[in-house]
């Protein structure tokens, strides 16, 4: 066992997107479990979008408190525990997800340690974001055989899970956008779009037109803004909208990443009785067993992929942290340690 342990830390609060000088990897003594706690060592951790929202202060209501500078960054988990006292939780050697990513050793409450189980086979599949995309599309937009579904920010680490699961529910037509040509054709060949809308070159309500002649029924917005004004446009009759993030305000260059405002046309959403709901599968606690399940049935059968790129090292972390929130990523971004 090493005496110490690396983490990542908030070193100065950005002016516009954080850059990787905004980050320090720090090496601290090696934590140590208070009772109630165990000791993971962990393996995997997720890079997010919402990191930017939570540097610039967090949101009203959100589940998760703003950063400061000198602050150790926080987020989704894969690890395996080192030391456990106690009877209770999980116990040295077994794997588990927890909230405490972003360093290498963590002292992790055992309530808030998750233990993997052996539903999936590879690990690095819990950090998949399908349960957020299978709840919005089962609970949130209710996806009926031949439904032509919309998925704004459709590469990315929600989206790219979300087109897969509405073709699997059963959905006729799938499109979804992205910022490069590039990850347009991946999302073609490797996740099953039928046509994909492409930020940044013709507006994307024409795009939309061309690429749902029928029009839309199930939109699964990831990024608000002109993308969620465009699915209004194309809406159709009773169309079911599940809003699950709002990346065009969260990832814009200039504020703080807190705020995502949009004009709509509220003639439209009425005629077209469109209906409009958030989701988030906390305070859904039955979607992950049933999400779990379904997800091993189609790794198993070959019907889904996990889409992620891999960065190696802590050390890295926070260059991958730019590049994931600059679009140069494909699917999930995860660092392994
Ligand atoms: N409701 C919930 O419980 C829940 C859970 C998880 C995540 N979320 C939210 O869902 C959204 C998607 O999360 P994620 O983790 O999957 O993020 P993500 O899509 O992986 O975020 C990174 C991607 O955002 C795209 N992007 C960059 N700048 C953009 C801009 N100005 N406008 C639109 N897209 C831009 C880029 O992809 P392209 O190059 O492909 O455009 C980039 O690769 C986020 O808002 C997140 O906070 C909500």
């Amino acid at each position: 066992m090493p005496d110490t342990s690396r983490e990542v830390r908030l070193a100065t609060l950005p002016s516009g997107l954080p850059r990787p000088q905004d980050f320090a990897v720090v090496e601290t003594p090696m934590p140590v479990p208070k009772p109630g706690q165990v000791l993971v060592r962990n393996r995997f951790f997720h890079v997010f979008a919402a990191l930017r929202t939570l540097i610039g202060g967090s949101v009203p209501g959100a589940p998760f408190p703003g950063l400061s500078p000198g602050d150790t960054l926080f987020g989704a988990a894969i690890g395996e525990v080192v030391t456990a006292d106690g009877d209770d939780g999980p116990r040295p050697g077994e794997w588990v997800s927890h909230w405490l990513g972003w360093r290498e050793y963590a002292a992790v409450p055992v309530a808030e340690c998750t233990p993997l189980g052996d539903t999936l086979q590879d690990p690095v599949a819990h950090l998949a974001q399908g349960r957020t995309a299978y709840g919005a599309l089962t609970r949130g937009a209710e996806v009926r055989p031949g439904d032509t579904v919309y998925v704004s920010g459709g590469a990315g680490s929600v989206g790219s899970m979300a087109g897969q699961i509405a073709r699997l529910l059963g959905a006729g037509r799938v499109i979804g956008s992205t910022g490069s040509p590039a990850k347009a054709g991946r999302m073609r060949a490797e996740l099953g779009y039928d046509e994909v809308l492409i930020r940044g070159s013709d507006p994307i309500a024409d795009q939309l037109a061309k690429a749902a002649p029928d029009g839309v029924d199930v939109f699964f917005d990831n990024v608000g803004g002109e993308e969620l004004r465009a699915a209004v446009g194309a809406a159709n009759k009773c169309a079911r909208f599940v809003l699950v993030g709002a990346l065009s305000g969260q990832l814009a260059e200039e504020g703080t990443g807190t705020t995502s405002p949009v004009e709509l046309d509220s003639f439209q959403l009425l005629i077209r009785q469109v209906t409009l709901r958030g989701y988030s599968p906390q305070g859904d606690p039955g979607v992950r067993g049933e999400w779990l399940d379904r997800f091993a049935g189609w790794l198993g059968s070959g019907q889904i992929t996990f889409p992620y790129d891999r960065v190696e090292g802590i050390q890295n972390a926070p260059v991958a942290l730019h590049d994931m929130l600059t679009g140069h990523h494909f699917g999930t971004v995860v660092v392994a340690l």
